[in-house]
């Protein structure tokens, strides 16, 4: 065998080699094994953010602001108006909590327009002021609620948009009106329940 053609062949195995193990399921998979919680929850709040940017750059930031074709509003029911960002996703919340899967979740803030969307039991406060206080980071505690013990996760929700910023420092309920671009303005509380 030739240099060119030993050389062909290792490339070869080489491309085979990685291309066997890249096809290779990772070793746990196939393990019979549950989701860790915080994987689990994780992954949920990913999708959530995600549809979220999404539909606050994209439909409410473009339509409002950039191209001025329509507002968006608490009174989207009764006006020709966009949903607001808070407003879609507690529909979404909703939703999932009438199939009853156990897994629930909301918006809430320490800066509440709406003071529903209060932080209440002792983990959502810490929580929220966690993730108000080092960006970036997430928060997971375990706790008691009625009996059930459940795995509790907080996230950042950030001014991702101008909109969620001027909307929200113009707003006549807002109790704070110098949020910026990027600030932590509230958080994802995401509750699984775990063991008994
Ligand atoms: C056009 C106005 C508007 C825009 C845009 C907007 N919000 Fe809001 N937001 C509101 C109103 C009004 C509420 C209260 C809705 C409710 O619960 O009834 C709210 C609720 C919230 C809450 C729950 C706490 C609270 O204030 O009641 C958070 C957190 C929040 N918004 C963050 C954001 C972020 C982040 C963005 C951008 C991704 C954004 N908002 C975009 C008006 C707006």
């Amino acid at each position: 065998m030739n240099a060119v053609n030993r050389s062909l062949l290792l490339a070869t195995c080489v491309v085979s080699l990685t291309l066997t193990t890249a096809c290779q399921p990772p070793a746990e998979a196939s393990a019979n094994v549950g989701i860790e919680p915080r994987v689990m929850a994780d992954a949920l709040h990913a999708v959530m953010e995600s549809d979220r940017t999404v539909y606050t750059r994209n439909v409410v930031n473009r339509l409002t602001k950039d191209q001025q074709v329509i507002k968006a509003s608490e009174h989207w029911k009764d006006e020709p108006a966009l949903p607001l960002p808070a407003q879609m996703f507690r529909m979404g919340a909703e939703m999932v909590a009438e199939k009853d899967v156990g897994f629930s979740y909301s918006l809430l803030s320490m800066w509440p327009i709406n003071k529903q969307n209060t932080p209440r039991t002792d983990v959502e406060k810490a929580g929220l002021q966690f993730v108000a206080d080092n960006k970036g980071q997430n928060f997971y505690a375990e706790e008691s609620l009625g009996g059930q013990k459940y795995f509790t996760a907080v996230y950042a929700d950030t001014a991702v948009a101008p909109a969620c910023v001027s909307c929200h420092n113009e707003h006549k309920d807002t109790p704070k009106t110098d949020f910026e671009l990027g600030d932590v303005m509230g958080g994802v509380v995401l509750r699984i329940p775990v063991g008994s």
